[in-house]
């Protein structure tokens, strides 16, 4: 006999696992099923996101950064600490810990909205009158049959692979391998300077390796702002100490003790000899196993599933959300189209805004943005007006000892509105929140500009940005 469900989830990352309890708190009886196993074999939940990708990436970044100012910046306060170690086993010990927590957080959260949790590899497997038949297999093997009105597709996404190379988690690493190292590599190679790239490139490097990144697109993050783009890349290269290679085409790759890529830059040939090699080339829309053709759920040509504005399939009643459909791959954005979808089959009307998606590399200096690059808005004839402000003076961020950096921000040159916020500085991350509120808000560089912002605070920076749009910068 089947459960019933008016509402099942199809993984349990960031988008399906939000969705799964709005589900449930809006009335609905909801099952979440969710095929992830830690490398112990435990179901764990959370999804990529979690497991192997926003939070532990975060984890070793700060560990990193922590080792790197023992080292370096340490000393500028006073501070001396003879022979710093790190060691690895700790750190990565430490990463486990906070996966583990937060698993056990989400599966907390699942019992208080009595959200039925249930491992396993879901597959749609047609109709029986209204409702959609889910069999849930485990090593192969069904271990459930459920039934639901609705259906919320979020199975999340996979490391695109690199023909001609294998990922083995051993020399070759993807994201999970890049995680979970046991000891810094002496040389590092990275094919793809992207966020993965860049972040895990930063965490390896600081501990120690030699890190060189090989970028097949001549321009360095493309999608970023190009003025925060150029500082980015001269700061990683400089001041981080990272290699990165710009326009290359990657040819044979060979795995033994060592692993030797040969690739091509500028039209001569050259080869690059590393100890461990990660690939982070983007990444793939999970649908194997889903069952999307034997139900005839449409996918595009590269494997997302079709769904319109409102995350709606073409199918009555299956919703789909996250990395596996159209649009940014970020954690974030999964959850928000995850409410989004509970709400609408509450007969709700919410909305995503795409145009309000912030993006955060967590580098240091961290660069993070919302809205339109200068790029865009000249691409698309809009007239715009700018202001800029740098972090070089500011006090917070010369007390910290990151004064580095800058923020600019892009406004209509008629009605003042803003338009996108970008930057590269400490703590970006954090500040950028407060470009998705004012673009959220309809607000215009003059209303940042007319807010009080905390002295000293990194977010004055942010403040002078605005004045400076607006021609009235008192520090600049
Ligand atoms: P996922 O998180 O991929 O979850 C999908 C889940 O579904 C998985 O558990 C999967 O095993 C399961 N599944 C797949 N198929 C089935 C099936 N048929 N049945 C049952 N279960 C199934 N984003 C950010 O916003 N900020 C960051 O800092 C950030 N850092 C990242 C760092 C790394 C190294 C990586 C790889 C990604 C990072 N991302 C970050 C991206 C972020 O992880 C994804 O955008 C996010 O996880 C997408 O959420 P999702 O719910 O769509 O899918
Ligand atoms: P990415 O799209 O950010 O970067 C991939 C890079 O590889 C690109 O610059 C691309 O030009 C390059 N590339 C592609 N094919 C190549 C080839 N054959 N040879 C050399 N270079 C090649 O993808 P990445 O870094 O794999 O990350 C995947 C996604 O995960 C990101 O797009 C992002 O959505 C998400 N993510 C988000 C993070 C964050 O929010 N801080 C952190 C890490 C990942």
């Amino acid at each position: 006999m089947s459960q019933q469900f008016d509402v099942v989830v199809i993984g349990g990352g960031p988008g399906g696992y939000v969705a799964a309890i709005r589900a449930a708190q809006l009335g609905f009886n909801t099952a979440c099923v969710d095929a992830y196993k830690n490398p112990e074999g435990q179901p764990s939940l959370g999804g990529t996101c979690l497991n192997v990708g926003c939070i532990p990436s975060k984890a070793l970044l700060q560990s990193s950064e922590n080792f790197h100012a023992v080292q370096h910046d340490f000393a500028k306060h006073g501070i001396t600490v003879d022979n710093a170690k790190i060691d690895i086993d700790t750190m990565i010990k430490r990463k486990e810990g906070i996966i583990s927590k937060n698993a056990n957080g989400i599966g907390f959260l699942f019992k208080k909205n009595k959200v039925a949790n249930i491992h396993g590899l879901g597959s749609l497997k047609g109709r029986q009158g209204e409702k959609w038949v889910i069999e849930v297999t485990d090593n192969g093997a069904v271990v459930d049959t459920l039934e639901a009105t609705h259906v919320i597709v979020a199975t999340g996404s996979s490391p695109r692979p690199l023909p001609g190379v294998t990922v083995d988690n051993v020399k070759v690493l993807d994201n999970e391998g890049a995680l979970a190292m046991t000891e810094v590599p002496k040389r590092l190679g990275v094919i793809g300077a992207g966020v993965i790239g860049l972040e895990m490139g930063s965490v390896w490097k600081r501990l120690g390796a030699e890190v060189t990144l090989l970028e097949a697109a001549p321009t360095f993050l493309g999608a970023a702002d190009q003025q925060i783009a150029k500082e980015a890349f001269k700061t990683l290269t400089k001041d981080t100490g990272l290699d990165i290679q710009m326009g290359v085409k990657i040819g044979n790759i060979t795995v033994g003790d060592e692993i030797s890529v040969a690739y091509e830059k500028d039209g001569a040939n050259q080869t690059l000899v590393v100890d461990k090699l990660i690939v982070s080339i983007g990444r793939v829309p999970n649908t194997a196993g889903l069952g999307a053709e034997a139900v005839g759920l449409q996918l595009d040509e590269r494997g997302f599933v079709v769904v319109d504005d409102h995350c709606h399939a073409n199918l009555p009643n299956v919703w789909a959300i996250g990395d596996v459909v159209r649009g940014p791959m970020l954690a974030h954005k999964a959850s928000e189209e995850g409410v989004a979808v509970a709400e609408r089959i509450a007969g709700q009307k919410p909305h995503v805004d795409f145009n309000t998606v912030p993006w955060v590399i967590y580098t240091s200096p961290e660069i993070a943005w919302v809205g339109k690059t200068e790029e865009q808005l000249k691409a698309e004839g809009v007239e715009y007006k700018k202001g800029t402000s740098s972090f070089v003076a500011n006090g917070r961020a010369l007390g910290l000892g990151h004064a580095q950096g800058t923020v600019k921000v892009l406004a209509d040159a008629k009605t003042d509105r803003i338009l996108g916020l970008h930057m590269i500085g400490p703590m970006v991350s954090e500040l950028v929140s407060e470009g998705v509120v004012a673009m959220e808000f309809k607000a215009s560089s003059e209303d940042i500009g007319r807010i009080i912002h905390a002295h000293p605070s990194l977010s004055e920076v942010v403040h002078e940005a605005a004045l400076a749009a607006d021609k009235r910068a008192l520090h600049g």
